[in-house]
């Protein structure tokens, strides 16, 4: 047995979002739900392997893909980060509903802005440091497309009003939450709200969110020249398959508008890296080439652990501390999460080996949670819930997670 050791004041802990845990919400996710969820039941069984139909029935209801309540997290914070704070957690990332804040335009309830104090204060209160995300992918209803320019100017107005009225609690502020992924989900793939099939209105949309970005990153450094503000990108590991030369044209191409075009653009504008990272797609002749043996989560998502230490190395030209603010599967057996944890780490300590400024681990995620187009069937929580009665149950890999938090190491 090897133990390996994490950076002094390495930051430990697990990520939410306001659409998927709170409960309660009414945007414009909610009303496309509200429009899809009949036929995305209808078409489960088109997306999905006999397996994974057998094993999620609850796929074919429509209430599956309603968020509904969620997991109510809007009146439970208190308990569940008490189980964070039990599970060694000392940090925590969450986002703020835009659509609560600001129900009208113009018009901020601040009742909603006190209740996120009362959850950042519940998180400093238990010694957690809250790392704040400003936006992830919900809108208030009023709000235009953000293919349209008028979306940047709101975002800016709201992002203003929370950084003044919350300066004295937050250090951490991460702007926007992979607006790579959003961007194509929303304006390419019919699978997210508005549900469009544009390429101008794609490239508008990331333009538009680099836009964001940039305007907010000079506004809360303006109000709170002290904040910490970055973005949370989605990173992918391409990888050319034997090296070819079209399969590394390809991985060229890839990179540069997948992985670092955002990140370029915004470079001037970020005092850290957040990371979410997810995929492995492996290119061979022009397509993405899976491997049928290798192990997969319940999505069929491939798992592959040294992925995140090559995406880390693909990051240290921007010279920025990087914070690891996704990284999880869903299991609901919690038959893989220990060892997708552990191999995770061993790859991410790895690249701080190597002197990449690699400085926390946000487990995604805390809870099982609504997983936006296919709703509540994928469990991805260090937290099983149980959605009728809203139990939560500590899933036992989180207990090994636990370790790994408290002594800041890792047992290989
Ligand atoms: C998103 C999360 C999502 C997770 C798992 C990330 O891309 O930020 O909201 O639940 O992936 O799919």
């Amino acid at each position: 047995m090897e133990v390996i050791k994490f950076p002094k004041g390495f930051l430990w802990g697990a990520s939410t979002s306001s659409h998927q845990a709170e409960g309660g919400n009414s945007n414009d996710w909610t009303e496309w739900e509200k429009a899809n969820a009949h036929q995305l039941a209808r078409k489960a069984g088109n997306n999905w392997t006999k397996q994974q139909q057998e094993m999620f029935p609850e796929m074919f209801r429509p209430e599956n893909y309603i968020s509904g309540r969620a997991c109510d997290h809007y009146n439970r914070f208190e308990k569940d980060f008490d189980i964070a704070k039990l599970l060694g957690h000392n940090a925590h990332r969450f986002s703020i509903e835009w659509s609560r804040v600001e129900p009208e335009e113009g018009n901020f309830n601040e009742k909603e802005i006190e209740h996120y104090r009362q959850v950042i204060l519940a998180l400093r209160k238990r010694g957690l440091e809250p790392f704040v995300t400003l936006w992830h992918w919900t809108n208030p209803l009023w709000l235009p497309n953000w293919a349209s320019n008028k979306a940047v100017d709101r975002f800016i107005k709201y992002v203003e009003k929370i950084v003044s009225s919350l300066k004295n609690e937050v250090k951490f502020w991460i702007t926007v939450n992979e607006s790579e992924l959003y961007s194509a989900g929303s304006q390419l793939t019919l699978l997210w709200p508005p549900a469009g099939r544009n390429f101008i209105s794609y490239i508008l949309t990331i333009e538009n969110l680099i836009k964001a970005h940039k305007a907010a990153y000079k506004i809360i450094k303006s109000i709170q020249p002290e904040a910490q503000v970055g973005v949370a990108t989605h990173n992918v590991y391409l990888e050319a398959y034997k090296n070819r030369l079209r399969n590394a044209f390809v991985k060229k191409i890839g990179d540069w508008w997948i992985n670092f075009y955002f990140l370029d653009m915004i470079k001037n504008h970020q005092d850290f890296i957040g990371l979410n990272y997810y995929f492995y797609y492996p290119i061979k002749d022009f397509r993405i080439y899976q491997n049928k043996n290798e192990e997969i989560s319940d999505l069929g998502w491939e798992i592959f652990p040294e992925g995140i230490y090559h995406v880390l190395k693909d990051l240290r030209k921007y010279e920025k501390p990087i914070y690891i603010t996704e990284n999880g599967l869903a299991d609901a057996k919690d038959a893989k999460r220990e060892k997708f944890i552990k191999n995770h780490l061993y790859w991410i300590n790895r690249a701080i080996q190597e002197n990449i400024d690699v400085r926390g681990y946000f487990y995604w995620s805390l809870l099982d949670n609504f997983e936006w187009d296919k709703g509540f069937w994928p469990r991805f929580g260090l937290i099983e819930v149980d959605y009728q009665t809203m139990e939560r149950k500590i899933r036992p890999s989180a207990y090994f997670y636990q370790k790994i938090c408290q002594t800041n190491s890792l047992m290989i």
